[in-house]
């Protein structure tokens, strides 16, 4: 999978019409303020909502989320942008539909936002198929799954690819038979997921909810709930309808995307939205421009302007946070991987003396460090057994990923390098750009020593978790060639509540100092910065 980040689409500026105010249920689209959930009070707010005077430096969270939306198209195996395309169709159906700004900033993130939960069925969905998830996560959006032949067909095209066909079709059968609830069962957990993140970064009730109701449908023939009609979320069916349409548009275009949506007209869809949807058909400058550009500016204009939501630093936090939640639920053996890189990372820098700026830096890199592994395969994540060198080689994109998502993000471009370089070795024998010592800043190293602590002391696919003194020593025989020996003493210090430069080592090594900083090249002045670009 390669990323352009001049493949994304335009916001479209052509005349709109706009139809005359309907009714859902009983309830004016213009006053539905959608169901009531109850949020997270220790939860930044979304009423905390900023007017549209703020400072020309501040960030917009919808700056933030758009980019990082690229993270969640490529765990669906959608082609980039997916998600802002169907930002800019749902919100083109807010606009005819007349919501109100409150209904249309709930929406506005829960299109953006949709997929957070999508990490988490995919090692589950791999297992049952014995398939590459990400090819049929693609596939799935394209399968009327509601047909039982459709169902069957996207089985038999998708099932155990490499084995031979009699094989095939027993699993196949397995799946129609022992596993019929396990498709309710990963469309729940990928819901109620998506929406707890979604509450985590702080956003309304009626974001969560449409989340949540993403894969209801019309006719109660949805999941997980078997929602009917108007007591699915508006926003849900808004989110629903935009999405299908785009997945449509951009495979096979627009008009195969309004037969999609006639087709499912109140099966999937409400056809009072189906209807909204055909008042813009003959604009051809919004579905020509749709997937052209760059929009992840033009994307934030259609945020309602009274209620832009800034991300200040706790929320930057927090977004970092709910994206690192995203990344370990990729796979059953980093449950907590993210997180205790960040942890283990800031230990380490306090220990060195390192500023708050510097720690912070290291906690948003660590929880970030392994985006790009939405991008590879369950396949290869969770294989028991040794990679083949193809394997290998998917696997080392990651940190290209990486690096390549973080840079999209304004506030995480400085670390960017960083967080991909947490492979790289002092000898140069790393990945994914072959960095050697005098190319890696302390904080680099710092990352790449607690990302092998975290992942030697957890259980992988391939062996057991390892107890304390196993890691060190292997770690310890990696000091000077993989490692760096100040930041290992770090580690070694963070470990034992000590701080490095005031104690000894305890394991025979000398107390560091400028000397052996200057020869590992961390005293360039330039820290915070591998002195070698390392994205792609
Ligand atoms: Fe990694
Ligand atoms: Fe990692």
């Amino acid at each position: 999978m390669t990323f352009n980040i001049n493949d994304l689409p335009a916001v479209p500026g052509a005349s709109r019409r706009v139809l005359p105010e309907r009714k859902a249920g009983g309830v004016s689209l213009s006053t539905y303020s959608g169901p009531q959930v109850h949020s997270n009070p220790s939860a930044p707010s979304a009423s905390s909502a900023q007017s549209a005077q703020f400072p020309d430096s501040a960030v917009r969270l919808s700056e933030v989320v758009s980019a990082l939306s690229y993270a969640l198209d490529i765990t669906e195996g959608q082609p980039q942008g997916h998600a802002i395309r169907t930002c800019l169709i749902g919100m083109r159906l807010a606009e005819v539909v007349r919501l109100t700004d409150q209904e249309r900033s709930a929406l506005f993130y829960a299109l953006l936002l949709k997929d957070l939960g999508c990490s988490s069925n995919a090692a589950r969905l791999c297992s049952l198929f014995s398939a590459d998830d990400l090819t049929l996560k693609r596939a799935h959006k394209l399968t009327d799954w509601t047909s039982g032949l459709a169902s069957a067909g996207y089985a038999l095209s998708h099932v155990a690819p490499h084995r031979n066909p009699l094989a095939r079709a027993w699993q196949v059968l397995q799946l129609g038979t022992r596993e019929k609830g396990s498709g309710r069962e990963m469309t729940a957990t990928r819901c109620e997921r998506g929406a707890d993140i979604a509450r985590m970064l702080g956003l309304e009730p009626a974001t969560q909810h449409a989340i949540r109701a993403l894969d209801e449908h019309w006719d109660g023939s949805g999941m997980p709930l078997g929602l009917k009609g108007n007591d699915i979320s508006l926003l849900g069916r808004i989110a629903g309808l935009a999405q299908t349409v785009e997945v449509f548009a951009h495979a096979f275009g627009p008009e195969e995307a309004y037969e999609v949506a006639r087709r499912r007209r109140a099966r999937w869809f409400d056809p009072e939205l189906v209807m909204a949807l055909q008042s813009f058909r003959d604009d051809s400058r919004f579905w020509s421009t749709l997937g052209s550009v760059d929009a992840i500016d033009q994307v934030g204009d259609l945020e309602p302007a009274d209620r832009v939501i800034l991300a200040d630093e706790e929320r930057l936090d927090g977004v970092a946070e709910a994206f690192a939640r995203v990344v370990d639920a990729k796979s059953p053996y980093t449950a907590r991987h993210s997180e205790g890189v960040a942890n283990i990372a800031v230990g380490i820098a306090r220990a060195m003396g390192l500023s708050k700026d510097d720690q912070t830096t290291l906690r948003r890199a660590g929880l970030l460090h392994d985006i790009g592994k939405l991008g590879v395969s369950n396949l290869i994540l969770d294989k028991p057994g040794k990679l083949s060198p193809m394997e290998m080689d998917e696997m080392r994109k990651h940190t290209r990923y990486t690096a390549e998502i973080l840079q999209r993000v304004t506030p995480f471009r400085a670390f960017a390098g960083i967080a991909a370089a947490h492979h790289e070795r002092l000898d140069g024998r790393g990945y994914h750009v072959g960095l050697e010592a005098g190319d890696l800043c302390q904080l680099s190293r710092i990352l790449a020593v607690a990302d092998i602590c975290e992942a030697l002391s957890a259980e992988r696919p391939y062996r057991p978790a390892m107890p304390e003194e196993e890691v060190l020593d292997i770690m310890g025989e990696m000091v000077g060639t993989g490692i760096c020996q100040v930041v290992y003493e770090g580690l070694l210090a963070s470990m034992h509540g000590g701080v490095v430069g005031r104690r000894e080592t305890g394991d025979g090594r000398r107390e560091t100092g400028e000397n052996e900083e200057r020869e590992q090249g961390t005293g360039n002045g330039e820290r915070g910065v591998p002195r070698k670009e390392t994205a792609a």
